[in-house]
């Protein structure tokens, strides 16, 4: 085992044990409420007898993260289905099963139990059963970006789906899962943190929502045969989680800069528009650009994004247990020079860099199959494939940087001039980044994502 693997392994435990021990604290206290805000009673209490908007066909929570949007409405979903009927079967959605355990199963047991629900999750077949008294109903556990999903949600009748974090799911599993919501007055239930405004369940839900549109609107719509949405929609911040402390809130909001804070801390449908790293500070001595190399470096690492027609960019970083900072760059750019490097040639020059320092790993694009392949038959080096999620990669390296975990030797003046021209693409519908300048900021973000969030997993 590698030095990271072991590392990673004994966060594992670390993680396993922590786990238990919660569990344990968790079974012997039961779920501690919190008194619950008005938007999270909204939530709970819209389809009851008593609610003038009984009648809706679902609700629509979206907004901050951290807000109370997953614990409010999981529960009202359990108890809404429990209150309404017998015998039947209902979807529940995460963006994978596994996530949905984490981040919705664990809690929702918890107070299922704490108000007399007997529960039994089936994991295997990934049911959960709740009854009470005479009453029982079957909810079946999908992943939307689970293939599996895809394929096994066609065979449900449902009088009900939730889906948490929808989001970051297929649009074609959503639409398959209301498909399957054929029950009478069965109804729909969505939360999400925001994305693009263009993203399609901004579009083609949100915004088909009565709630959004004036009476004429839905007069005219109507007459033209429109499609609109019979959905009640709610819009939440932290401040509706009460269960929040003001540092914890602090904390979340020092985390996020730019459209990751007016996404995720304002909860806004907004565009990633220009610089992708804008509070990028390129003054040397500043923020970001040091005049010095790292004192107290524990580890070595390199990362790379593979090149031959287009750019090759490696970066050798070090590390404190704390910080990382670039201290050198090799970047070739085989268009300016005219002469293209073979995998060979580009190793030597990763080896110049490395010098005589112990370096504990080389991540390297994941695509670069050959290179990998050249690091490996040297034996000097152990090569990781990166871990490749651009916008879970940009939005780790956004964090690393407004909290000055990651900065740069003042002479890394490839990476420092990337800095200033790496941008968000105004041509595309979905979050994209222009492909142009973007190799060490491509190296840079495999560096922050697949090895300094997992070093420093605890403080996040
Ligand atoms: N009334 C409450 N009583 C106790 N704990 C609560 C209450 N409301 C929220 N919480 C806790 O606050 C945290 C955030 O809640 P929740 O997961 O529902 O937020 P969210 O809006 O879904 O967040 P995200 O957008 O990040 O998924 C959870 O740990 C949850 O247990
Ligand atoms: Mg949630």
């Amino acid at each position: 085992m590698s030095g990271i693997d072991e590392r990673i392994e004994n966060i594992r435990k670390g993680i396993m044990k922590r786990a238990a021990a919660m569990k344990a604290k968790v079974k012997k206290q039961g779920f501690k409420f919190q008194p619950f805000s008005v938007k999270q009673k909204k939530v709970l209490t819209w389809w009851c007898p008593a609610s003038p908007v009984k009648d809706s066909d679902g609700i629509i929570a979206d907004g901050a993260i951290r807000s109370g949007k997953t614990i409010s409405m999981s529960l009202s979903y359990v108890l809404w289905a429990m209150n309404t009927y017998n015998g039947q079967d209902f979807g529940m959605a995460g963006k994978t099963i596994g996530s949905f355990r984490r981040n919705v199963l664990r809690w929702l047991l918890v107070m299922l139990k704490s108000r007399g629900y007997k529960t039994n999750y089936n994991r295997s077949d990934n049911i959960l059963t709740v009854t009470k008294g005479d009453v029982f109903n079957n909810f079946y556990i999908f992943g939307g970006k689970d293939e599996a999903s895809q394929d096994l949600v066609q065979g449900l009748t449902a009088a009900g789906f939730f889906f948490d974090e929808v989001a970051l799911m297929p649009e074609s599993f959503v639409n398959q899962a209301t498909g399957r919501c054929s029950v009478t007055g069965s109804k729909y239930w969505f939360n999400c943190n925001p994305e693009s405004p263009q993203h399609w369940f901004k579009s083609k839900w949100i915004d088909k929502s009565r709630c959004h549109l004036s009476e004429e609107e839905i007069a005219e719509m109507e007459q033209e045969g429109k499609e609109q949405k019979n959905l009640i929609y709610l819009h939440f911040t932290m401040d509706d989680n009460l269960s929040l402390a003001e540092d914890i809130k602090k904390r979340y909001r020092s985390m996020y800069v730019g459209v990751f804070f007016k996404r995720y801390i304002e909860g806004l449908w907004c565009v990633a528009e220009g610089l992708v790293y804008s509070m990028f500070d390129d003054t040397v001595g500043g923020k970001h650009v040091k005049a010095e190399h790292m004192t107290g470096v524990r580890e070595w690492v390199v990362s790379i994004d593979y090149g031959t027609v287009n750019p090759f960019a490696a970066g050798l970083w070090a590390f404190d247990g704390k910080h990382a900072q670039k201290e050198y760059e090799y970047y070739y750019d085989s268009r300016e020079t005219g002469v293209r490097r073979d995998d060979e040639t580009h190793y030597q020059e990763v080896c110049k860099l490395i010098g005589d320092r112990k370096v504990t790993f080389i991540i390297v694009d994941p695509s670069a199959a050959s290179f990998i392949e050249c690091i490996k038959k040297h034996g000097t080096f152990i090569a990781k494939g990166a871990l490749n999620d651009v916008l879970d990669g940009i939005r780790v390296q956004t964090t690393f940087l407004n909290k000055g975990i990651i900065s740069y030797y003042k002479d890394c003046k490839a990476t420092i001039s990337e800095y200033g021209l790496y941008s968000w693409d105004m041509e595309s519908v979905e979050d994209a980044v222009v492909k142009e300048f973007d190799h060490c900021m491509d190296s840079d973000r495999y560096l922050c994502y697949t090895y300094l969030r997992k070093i420093l997993r605890w403080k996040y």
